[in-house]
């Protein structure tokens, strides 16, 4: 039988220098214990609870890959699922059988990215030893990433952009993964089909939208996008060719005007369901995608509900976010070779989870909020604080010069 914990206590050795709180000095608590941002029951912000007391998820299967977080960011997700949002098929997904012994989903960790570094893997996992810098989306199923270490599968994860900081690096892997499954699964789109494509983003200035601008771009598709005036600066930026600023009056009278779409990404929802629809050029397998999806909310009351349909020759579909680590790879390339920037608008440490879910709590993301949670980031992080800078307008001003070379 293959000894985890050896190994484990191997791996860990090379990284103890940069172990915070202790967590692996006591001879009894070692590997078993770590830090992380859990909640016990759900609700508001005050749910949120810190506690070194949290048992370390070690990679117990064959094709588990054991990560130390480095940097972890927030989604809407992490603030729907603190408050109970899709808690019926989520507990359903973790335990399909209803075997096991401990049937509750709390202590329950959020955060469903991660930009860390491998510390032990499965006997069978092969892309990957302890060491590697990795990144992942981490699936809602699964304990989250604002926690010193996350358990994940091979297939889910990818080695990191080598030119990114785990911090940057945290910003793009759930918002990847959905644009990613939204577009290619959902809208049949990929990198060598989508040069003569015209695609609206509804709602471009978050973080699905910013990645999937630069995506499409580097995919050679034509991109309109909607948003808030203050937010056009960016998202043109980012490459968008039309930006139409929803806050100006009838957005739907503006896109009118001008040529039907082959994809809209509707990150948006609600109203915007009524008229996209009519924004697709007919008959040619146009395809409106929505994110906004009732999936877990109506599995949470009634049980699950058909997401496709076609009407006047374009189709109705609901996108979601899917685990998937070699579509990360790809994603690596496209930002090493400087094709896509991560879009970090807030950053804040690991003592101070509960003001990040505030911040994107407040709404108007411009891109993402990043939690910082090893050592070296948090310095890296009070001092970016101290000196009054963030690494939004780093990288809006890093996008509006490389939109200038262009
Ligand atoms: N189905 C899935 O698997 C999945 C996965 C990921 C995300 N999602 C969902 O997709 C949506 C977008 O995710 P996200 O991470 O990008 O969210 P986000 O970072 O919070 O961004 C939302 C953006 O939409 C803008 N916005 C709000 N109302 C708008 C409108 N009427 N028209 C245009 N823009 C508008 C907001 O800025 P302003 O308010 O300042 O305009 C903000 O920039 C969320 O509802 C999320 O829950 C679903």
């Amino acid at each position: 039988q293959r000894s985890c914990h050896r190994r484990l206590l191997c791996a860990l050795t090379a990284t103890a220098a940069g172990v915070r709180r202790g967590v692996w000095s006591s001879a009894s608590r070692l590997q078993s214990c770590m830090s992380a941002w859990v909640i016990d029951q759900y609700g508001t912000n005050e749910v949120l609870k810190f506690s070194e007391e949290i048992t370390a998820p070690t990679a117990s299967s064959p094709t588990e890959v054991m990560i130390r977080v480095h940097a972890a960011s927030l989604n809407p997700l992490d603030v729907s699922m603190r408050g109970g949002y899709g808690a019926k098929l989520l507990k359903l997904r973790r335990d399909p059988m209803c075997v096991m012994a401990n049937d509750s989903e709390f202590p329950l960790i959020l955060g469903r990215d991660v930009s860390g570094v491998v510390v032990d893997c499965g006997s069978q996992v092969t892309h990957f030893v302890p060491g590697d810098e990795v990144w992942a989306a981490v699936p809602p199923w699964k304990q989250g990433s604002l926690a010193e270490f996350v358990t994940l599968t091979d297939y889910e994860v990818s080695h990191k952009p080598k030119s990114l900081s785990h911090t940057e690096a945290a910003s793009i892997p759930y918002v990847a993964n959905t644009a990613l499954s939204a577009l290619v699964n959902a809208g049949g789109l990929y990198r060598d089909g989508a040069s003569n494509k015209r695609v609206l983003i509804i709602g471009g200035s978050g973080g699905v939208g910013t990645f999937s601008v630069q995506l499409l771009k580097a995919w050679g598709a034509h991109v309109t996008v909607t948003c808030s005036q203050n937010a056009e600066g960016l998202v043109r930026g980012l490459g968008a060719d039309e930006v139409v600023d929803y806050t100006a009056g009838d957005a739907t009278e503006q896109l009118k005007e001008m040529e039907k779409f082959d994809l809209i990404l509707d990150g948006v929802g609600g109203e915007t369901e009524q008229w996209a629809m009519g924004m697709l050029k007919p008959w040619s397998g146009a395809k409106y995608i929505t994110l906004v999806t009732p999936l877990l909310l109506n599995t949470d009351s009634m049980g699950l509900l058909q997401g496709s349909m076609i009407s006047s020759g374009v189709f109705y579909r609901w996108g979601f976010y899917a685990p998937d680590g070699p579509a990360l790879d790809e994603v690596s390339k496209l930002v090493d070779a400087g094709k896509i920037l991560p879009v970090v608008e807030a950053q804040f440490a690991f003592d101070q989870v509960p003001q990040a879910f505030q911040k994107l709590e407040e709404g108007h993301a411009r891109g993402k909020t990043v939690v910082m949670v090893a050592e070296e980031d948090d310095r890296e992080s009070e001092e970016l604080v101290q000196n009054g800078r963030t690494e939004a307008a780093e990288s809006e001003r890093h996008v509006h010069q490389t939109a200038e070379q262009n």
